[in-house]
């Protein structure tokens, strides 16, 4: 903790939501050096969760950084799909909005970040994570693959350790905690355990057992037949292309993107002459490294919009992966390809730093 408060500064900071995230703040407190708090209000937390938010901020003297979704993304959402759609099909879509897209904007403004996760509280996903690693899934400031650190100082403190710690040093703790609630997270998708029960087991209690992490921290889950490897470029930094029959949400989505069919890109691929240049991604909805460009895709195509260049994405994973192999120099997701308005053959995109402006350099160098 010391280490990232001393190396990071203020570019550092402590997400915050739980038990384990207080002892955190006090370890950070210890050190005598300044510190930074966030927290995801995904606004479907419990009362007592936002109690217990306000008694942090009182006892530490602190401002904790709230992030919120964004209105229109939840606004769409329950409007299409109701205020509960995650007991029908999964909490990954809600989170999405509420939960992993803030983060990424939090994160983004960030060199590292700080967690409180352990790797006894979730066996099945949490078993092997690492103090210190580079984040695999998110960017930080710097932009591109690589550019944020995540600590888990925690990684591998028991839990009942943590429970001994907090009322020595007497802090404030959740009052749910008192009703058996242990692990606490938005209020329809989290409930109390009984004795001999793991923690985990209340939270999204519908769901495989397997699937029980809702993307923040996302590099923990090894998806069945997703195996990351070089994507010609030699640098680790894609996903293979054997999984596509996951059933997920789908991704990039927005007004500003056209979602191409089999038809609509095979017919931009052949144009010699086309009306405007088109910038592509190939994607696959359950990708880690596709949801972690997705902001950045979607804030390119905003920018893009009043621009002569296209945006657009194509679904290249199930069915249309060998297509998008033969014909559209897929290798591994994502990847990108620029259609230039006078020539056949599309450029793709050779880096692993997709955010914005790295992007956009690209698209600026060939419209
Ligand atoms: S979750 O991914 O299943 O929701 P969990 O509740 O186990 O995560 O918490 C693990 C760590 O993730 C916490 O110690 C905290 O660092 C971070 N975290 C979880 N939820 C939030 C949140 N709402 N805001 C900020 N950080 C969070
Ligand atoms: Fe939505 Fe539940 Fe995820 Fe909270 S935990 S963001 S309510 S699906």
């Amino acid at each position: 903790m010391d280490k990232a408060l001393e190396k990071f500064g203020n570019d550092v900071a402590i997400a915050f939501s739980g038990a384990e995230d207080v002892a955190l703040i006090e370890y950070a407190k210890l050190t005598g050096r300044p510190f930074r708090v966030f927290s995801l209000d995904t606004g479907r937390l419990n009362p007592e969760t936002y109690q217990f938010f306000d008694a942090v901020e009182k006892h530490y003297g602190i401002h904790i950084e709230y992030m919120f979704p964004d209105a229109v993304e939840v606004q769409a959402l329950v409007r299409n799909k109701g205020l509960f759609s995650f007991y029908e099909d999964g909490h990954q879509e809600c989170c999405r909005v509420r939960k992993v897209r803030p983060l990424r904007r939090a994160l983004k403004g960030l060199q590292a970040w700080i967690t409180g996760q352990r790797k006894d509280q979730s066996p099945g996903t949490r078993s092997e994570i690492p103090v210190v690693q580079v984040d695999p899934v998110f960017e930080g400031m710097e932009g591109g693959i690589e550019s944020l650190v995540k600590w888990n100082p925690v990684a591998n403190v028991e839990g009942r350790d943590i429970w001994n710690f907090l009322p020595a040093m007497d802090v404030p703790v959740n009052s749910l905690h008192l009703k058996g609630y242990i692990s606490i997270g938005c209020e329809p998708c989290t409930r109390p355990i009984l004795p001999g029960q793991h923690e985990r087991e209340g939270r999204w209690w519908w769901e495989d057992a397997k699937a029980k992490e809702c993307g923040l921290h996302k590099g923990n889950m090894k998806e069945e037949g997703v195996h990351l490897h070089g994507n010609g470029n030699g640098n680790g930094n894609g996903a293979s292309l054997s999984n596509g029959s996951t059933i997920v949400a789908d991704i990039f989505n927005s007004q500003n993107l056209v979602s191409l069919s089999r038809a609509g890109i095979e017919n931009l691929a052949k144009l010699e002459s086309r009306k405007e240049p088109w910038l592509v991604v190939l994607y696959a909805p359950w990708c880690q490294f596709c949801q972690a460009m997705e902001g950045s895709y979607i804030e390119l195509a905003e920018k893009l919009k009043e621009s002569r260049v296209k945006v657009g994405k194509f679904r290249a994973d199930g069915d249309q992966k060998g297509f998008a192999k033969q014909e559209l120099q897929l290798g591994s997701f994502p990847t990108i390809l620029f259609f230039p308005k006078h020539s056949l053959k599309p450029i793709k995109y050779p880096s692993d730093k997709r955010d914005v402006d790295s992007l956009m350099a690209f698209v600026n160098a060939l419209r």
